[in-house]
C-alpha cells in the first residue's frame, strides 16, 4: 500500500517536471481572492497569464450585471479599471482566459466602504447660557452605515451614543446624530467630542474612528452691567475722571456711551469699554449712559451714573447797563452772573468809603431807577459756595450837571477903580465843573475862563463895568449866572492899592481843578497893558 503511494508521487512529479519544461498555460488574478478598496477611488484588476502566446481574456460578474469598469487587453494580460469604483461594483469578478481551448477562470471579490473624513460638529449659532443647545454631529458619506457607531461626548462625560445597525445601507449616506441640552457658563471652553466607528469585521482599512473635537462656546449676556466712576462720581473739576462700564457677556460686547445733558440731547461718545475725561470740568457733569450689546445673543443692557464734577465758582461777571458811567436820574442795572457746582450764592454789596451795604438782588440783578449822586461808588459782587468764592466789582460814576451854584461878590457888586473884589463861586457837579466868564460887549464879547475859583484881573478900569454871564458847564450840563459889576469912583490910594482884582471862585463838589495858570495869564495879560481876555482864554486850561 505504502509503495503504491510513493509510485504515485513520483509519477506526479514527472508529470510536474514535464510541465515546467514545456511552460504550462497558466492564469493569476490581481489582487487575488479580495479587494477592500474605499468608494470613489480607483479599482484595477489585473488577470495575468503565462505560458500562452495569445490568451483570450474575458471579465464578468457572476449575476450577469455590467461590469460597470472598463476592460483593457494587453497581450498577455488584462485589466479591469473602476474608477471610480461606486457600490454597484461590490462584487466577484470572474477572468476567464482561453488558450486556444484551454480553459481558466480566477475571481476577486471586490468589497467596498467608505468613511473618508471627520465628522463635522455644527452648533446652534444661538448657544446662549439657560437657553437650548443643539449639538449636531455629522459623518459625511458613509458606507456601510449599518456598521457605524457614534459617541457624543462633553469631555470625558458621554452625552450620547448611537449606531446605525438597523440602517439597510445601500449607498454612501451622511449620519447625523442630535443632541440638545442647556448649556451653563462653565461649559465654555469644555469640549465637545465625536468619535464615529465604521466596524467592519474582516475588512481591512484604516482609519476604522475618526473624531472631531470643537471647544463650546456659550454665549452669554450682557448682565450685571454696571458703571465705575474714578476717582468718584462727584470729582473735583481737574480730576482725571475715568468711566469704566463693565459686564459680563460672551462674545464681548459692544459698548456705547451716551452722555444726557440737561436739554435731554444725547451725545454719543466712544466705543470703548472706559471713558476718559483727563481734565474733568464742570460742564462735563451730566447723566452718562453705558449701553452693551451682544451681537450674537442680540441682547442689550444699560447702567447709567450720575456725574457731577465740583468746582468753585468761576466766571463770576459783573456787569452794568448801560454803562458804570451815568447820568444822574437815568436807571441803571447791575447783574452779577457766576457759575460752580454746587450752586453759588450771589451777594451784590455796594461800597463807598468804609460804608458795605449789602443789596438785595434779584438773581444777581439790581436795579436803581433814578440813580443820584450818592448811588455813586465800589460794587462788589460775590459768589460763594462750599469749594470757594470769587468777586468781581464795578466802579459806577454818576454825572451831575452843575447844580446849587452860589456866587458871593466881595466886597460888592458896586467897586471903585482899584479896589478888590473877590467873586466867589460854588457849585455842586461831577465831573467838576469849567467856568466861562463872558462879558456882555456890544461889539466883542470878552470870554474869561476859570475853573477851581480864582480868576485874578490886574488894575480893572470903568471899561469893566458891565454885566457878566457865568457859564458853569461840565460834560453833562451847563449853568449860567449873571453877575452885574459896576465900576464906579476911584480908590484914593497908591496905584498899587488901587488895583481892582476879580476874583472868582467857583469850588466845586466833587472836583478840584486848577485855575493857577489862569491867574497868571490874565496878570500877564494885564501886565502887558493889553486887557486882552480872550488872548487869555485861547492858552485854554
Ligand atoms: C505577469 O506575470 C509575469 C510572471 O509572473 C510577470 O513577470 C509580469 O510582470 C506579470 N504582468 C502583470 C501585468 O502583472
Ligand atoms: C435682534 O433684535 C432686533 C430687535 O429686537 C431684531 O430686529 C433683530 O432681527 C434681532 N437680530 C438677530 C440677529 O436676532
Ligand atoms: C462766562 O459767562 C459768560 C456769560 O454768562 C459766558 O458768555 C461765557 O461763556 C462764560 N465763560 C466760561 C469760560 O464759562
Ligand atoms: C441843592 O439845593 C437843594 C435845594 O435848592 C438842596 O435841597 C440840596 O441839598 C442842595 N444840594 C447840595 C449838594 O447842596
Ligand atoms: C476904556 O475904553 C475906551 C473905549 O473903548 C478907551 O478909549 C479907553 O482907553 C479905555 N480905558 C482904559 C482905562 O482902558
Ligand atoms: C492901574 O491903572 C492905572 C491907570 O490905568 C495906573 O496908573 C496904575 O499904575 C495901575 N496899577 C497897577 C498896579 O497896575
Ligand atoms: C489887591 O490885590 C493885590 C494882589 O493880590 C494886592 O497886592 C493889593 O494889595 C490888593 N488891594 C487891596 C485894596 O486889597
Ligand atoms: C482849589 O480850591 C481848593 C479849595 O476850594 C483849594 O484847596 C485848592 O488849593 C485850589 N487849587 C488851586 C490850584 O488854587
Amino acid at each position: 500500500m505504502i509503495k503504491q503511494m510513493e509510485r504515485t508521487s513520483q509519477a506526479v512529479t514527472i508529470i510536474l517536471c514535464a510541465c515546467m519544461i514545456v511552460k504550462a498555460f497558466e492564469m493569476e488574478i490581481t489582487p487575488a481572492n479580495r479587494i477592500v478598496a474605499q468608494i470613489g477611488e480607483t479599482v484595477m484588476l489585473t488577470c495575468n497569464t503565462t505560458g500562452c502566446a495569445s490568451p483570450s481574456f474575458s471579465w464578468r460578474i457572476q449575476t450577469d450585471n455590467p461590469l460597470g469598469g472598463t476592460v483593457s487587453n494587453h497581450g498577455t494580460y488584462s485589466t479591469l479599471t473602476m474608477s471610480p469604483v461606486s457600490v454597484e461594483n461590490a462584487h466577484d469578478y470572474l477572468c476567464t482566459v482561453f488558450c486556444g481551448t484551454e480553459k481558466k477562470e480566477k475571481s476577486v471579490k471586490v468589497e467596498l466602504y467608505s468613511f473618508p473624513s471627520d465628522p463635522v460638529i455644527e452648533i446652534s449659532t444661538s448657544l446662549v447660557a439657560g437657553e437650548q443647545a443643539t449639538v449636531i454631529c455629522k459623518i459625511p458619506d458613509v458606507y456601510p452605515s449599518d456598521h457605524l457607531e457614534v459617541l457624543l461626548k462633553k469631555e470625558e462625560h458621554i452625552l450620547l451614543e448611537k449606531n446605525f445597525f438597523e440602517d439597510d445601507s445601500t449607498n454612501t449616506e451622511t449620519k447625523t446624530v442630535t443632541y440638545s441640552f442647556n448649556p451653563t457658563t462653565e461649559d465654555i471652553g469644555k469640549d465637545i467630542t465625536c468619535v464615529a466607528k465604521l466596524l467592519i469585521a474582516n475588512m481591512e482599512f484604516e482609519p476604522k474612528e475618526r473624531v472631531t473635537s470643537q471647544k463650546l462656546n456659550a454665549n452669554f449676556g450682557p448682565k450685571n452691567t454696571i458703571i465705575t466712576a474714578s476717582p468718584s462720581n462727584s470729582a473735583m473739576e481737574g480730576d482725571f475722571l475715568k468711566l469704566t462700564c463693565v459686564t459680563e457677556s460672551n462674545p464681548p460686547p459692544q459698548i456705547v456711551w451716551r452722555r444726557q445733558v440737561a436739554d435731554k440731547s444725547v451725545q454719543y461718545l466712544v466705543e470703548n469699554s472706559v471713558l476718559s475725561i483727563p481734565h474733568a470740568h464742570f460742564t462735563d457733569s451730566g447723566l452718562y449712559i453705558c449701553e452693551v450689546i451682544n451681537l450674537v445673543t442680540n441682547k442689550t443692557e444699560k447702567a447709567t451714573v450720575d456725574i457731577v464734577i465740583q468746582a468753585p465758582p468761576k466766571n463770576t461777571t459783573l456787569s452794568v447797563f448801560p454803562s458804570n458811567a451815568v447820568k444822574q436820574g437815568e436807571s441803571v442795572a447791575f447783574s452779577c452772573t457766576s457759575t460752580g457746582v454746587p450752586a453759588v450764592q450771589i451777594t451784590l454789596r455796594k461800597k463807598i468809603g468804609d460804608v458795605i451795604t449789602t443789596l438785595e438782588t434779584q438773581g444777581g440783578k439790581y436795579t436803581i431807577g433814578r440813580v443820584q449822586l450818592k448811588d455813586a461808588g465800589t460794587y462788589e459782587c460775590v459768589s460763594i459756595n462750599e469749594l470757594g468764592e470769587e468777586s468781581q466789582h464795578i466802579v459806577l460814576d454818576v454825572k451831575v450837571p452843575p447844580q446849587n451854584i452860589t456866587v458871593l461878590v466881595h466886597p460888592s457888586e458896586n467897586v471903585k477903580e482899584g479896589e478888590n473884589v473877590t467873586i466867589t463861586c460854588s457849585t455842586y457837579s461831577n465831573p467838576p465843573s469849567q467856568m466861562v466868564l463872558k462879558k456882555v460887549h456890544p461889539e466883542r464879547e470878552i470870554i474869561l475862563s476859570s475853573v477851581n475859583g480864582t480868576f485874578t484881573l490886574y488894575n480893572v478900569t470903568k471899561n469893566d463895568t458891565g454885566r457878566y454871564l457865568l457859564d458853569v458847564f461840565n460834560e453833562v450840563g451847563n449853568n449860567i449866572k449873571v453877575i452885574e459889576i459896576a465900576v464906579v469912583g476911584r480908590l484914593e490910594k497908591t496905584d498899587q492899592m488901587m488895583a481892582v482884582i476879580i476874583a472868582f471862585s467857583c469850588v466845586t463838589a466833587i472836583a478840584i481843578p486848577v485855575v493857577a495858570i489862569l491867574i497868571y495869564v490874565s496878570r500877564k495879560a494885564k501886565i502887558n497893558g493889553s486887557y486882552s481876555l480872550v488872548k487869555a482864554l485861547r492858552l485854554k486850561v
